[in-house]
């Protein structure tokens, strides 16, 4: 049974949808721990409530990047993690930790990349006029959100979105997709190869599977 590590910042809605899906049992693996940067992060709570190891690993006691991060690593170890996988975690990582996991780390990120990488991407969609907007997950690689796409989901944007209505909508999609890739993943069904992300043997086009 695959070990999952989840890294978290704050709700924890992604992790929530994981932790069911383990439940369910649609995804055929373990949580082993959540670490949380921040912690007020409510999905150290939720966490707690399905009885996985919560660990507050605080940036702010930490010198500099690179000493946090290989705390991280550190701590991620003692679990063996086969897959390690980026929840709403905000913290760009170091290169060292990226090369560390490389083929095992996934994260989700609110935009249909290569659009919007970095913060405030609904806010952004809206400035620039977008009639659609969505999610993706993707392949950390040592480039901010620049690794190869494993799945894109789009959603409309609406003239009377603002940033909250449009998080929610997006996030409403979240909750069904990154289970899905979490699924493949520990199903032995999704790797990276050569910066590709590959499902079933098929390497994916640049938007990821569609
Ligand atoms: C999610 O919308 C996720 O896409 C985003 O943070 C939110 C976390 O929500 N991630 C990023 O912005 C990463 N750069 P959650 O804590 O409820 O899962």
């Amino acid at each position: 049974m695959p070990n999952i590590c989840v890294l978290i910042s704050g709700n924890g809605s992604n992790l929530q949808a994981i932790i069911d899906a383990v439940a369910a049992g649609k995804i055929h693996g373990k949580i082993a721990c959540v670490i949380s940067n921040r912690p007020d992060a409510f999905g150290l709570e939720r966490a707690e409530n399905a009885g996985i190891p919560a660990i507050c690993l605080d940036h702010k006691t930490f010198e500099d990047r690179e000493s946090y991060d290989a705390a991280l690593m550190e701590t991620l170890d003692s679990y063996a993690p086969d897959c390690v996988v980026l929840a709403g975690f905000m913290r760009i990582l170091t290169a060292d930790f990226v090369d560390h996991y490389l083929g095992k780390l996934l994260n989700i990120h609110p935009s249909l990349l290569p659009k919007y990488k970095g913060l405030n991407t609904h806010q952004r969609a809206i400035d620039n006029g977008d009639e659609e907007h969505g999610l993706s997950v993707h392949f950390v690689t040592p480039e901010l959100d620049g690794g190869p796409v494993i799945i894109q989901c789009k959603v409309p944007v609406f003239s009377d979105d603002d940033a909250g209505t449009l998080a929610q909508r997006v996030q409403e999609q979240e909750r069904h997709i990154y289970p899905l890739v979490v699924h493949w993943f520990c199903g032995g069904r999704l790797t990276m190869n050569n910066n590709k992300a590959v499902l079933d043997g098929n390497v994916l086009p640049e938007g990821g599977y569609a």
